[in-house]
């Protein structure tokens, strides 16, 4: 059983590399001496060179990803100039490109592919815009299966599956956390895809982790009634004591 895995997700956030390297290092000496847990920080592109310098248990993350090489793509950030910069961990498929950015399950499988296949972590974000009745809504699965399609089973270890539903993201207006059991209810749902995909084997060993308001308080019910494999946190992550109690309850 690997250990739970919490990813800070900082979004833009803060506004100075001042700043960014005062709350990874506030964090990293808060953290220090948890052992039973691996910590993953997704940062702003512009703070990753520094952060790498200064962070030594702390893993980087970055928040998107270009599926090319490199080459004429203005604006873009590929995956080799991330993992030749020691990122290890990236985002993809967050609601929040797929809002904003009109990011797509093409263009998310597509990323993945180039993710994995690179030798880095993909955080897969998956999760319903609203939830009506009790049940975790097919659109769910569908995004799982389309950002999967065409990657073998052999890279499924480097991949974590963030079930985020959006209407639990804290910055939502009248957002709430997803209860323990429904995150129960989307993990059994998420594991079944992956065996029916993978077989039985790599469903059972899926990382599937949760995402959506969590705090210091709720974390620990996420993990033990939900049965989670970890969080992917928001908000909660740019207070750095909120967030090493977060990670203290846990360890
Ligand atoms: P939140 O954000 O923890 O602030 O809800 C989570 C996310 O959007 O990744």
């Amino acid at each position: 059983m690997s250990k739970p895995i919490i990813i800070a997700n900082w979004k833009s956030n803060p506004s100075s590399e001042k700043e960014a390297i005062l709350l990874a290092k506030k964090i990293e000496d808060g953290i220090l001496n948890f052992r039973n847990v691996e910590i993953v920080v997704a940062v702003p592109f512009p703070f990753i060179s520094s952060l790498r310098n200064s962070l030594k248990k702390i893993k980087l993350g970055a928040q998107n990803v270009f599926w090319e090489d490199c080459g004429p793509y203005t604006g873009e950030v590929s995956w080799r100039q991330l993992k030749n910069i020691g990122v290890k961990f990236i985002i993809i498929g967050h609601s929040e490109r797929k809002i904003y950015l009109n990011e797509t399950d093409d263009m998310i499988n597509k990323k993945i592919k180039a993710v994995v296949w690179a030798g880095m972590h993909a955080i897969l974000c998956i999760g319903e815009r609203e939830r009506i009745e009790n049940d975790i809504p097919a659109i769910v699965g569908d995004q799982l299966r389309n950002a999967l399609a065409g990657i073998k089973k052999n890279f499924i270890k480097n991949i974590i599956i963030a079930y985020e539903p959006i209407w639990a993201i804290s910055t939502q207006s009248g957002s709430s956390p997803d209860t323990p059991d429904s995150a129960f209810r989307a993990m059994v749902y998420i594991r079944k895809i992956i065996s029916d995909l993978y077989g039985r084997n790599i469903g059972d060993g899926a990382r599937i982790i949760y995402g959506g308001s969590v705090n210091s308080r709720n974390i620990s019910s996420f993990l033990k009634e939900g049965k989670m494999m970890g969080a992917l946190v928001g908000g909660a992550s740019l207070d750095a004591g909120e967030f090493i109690k977060l990670v203290k309850n846990i360890s």
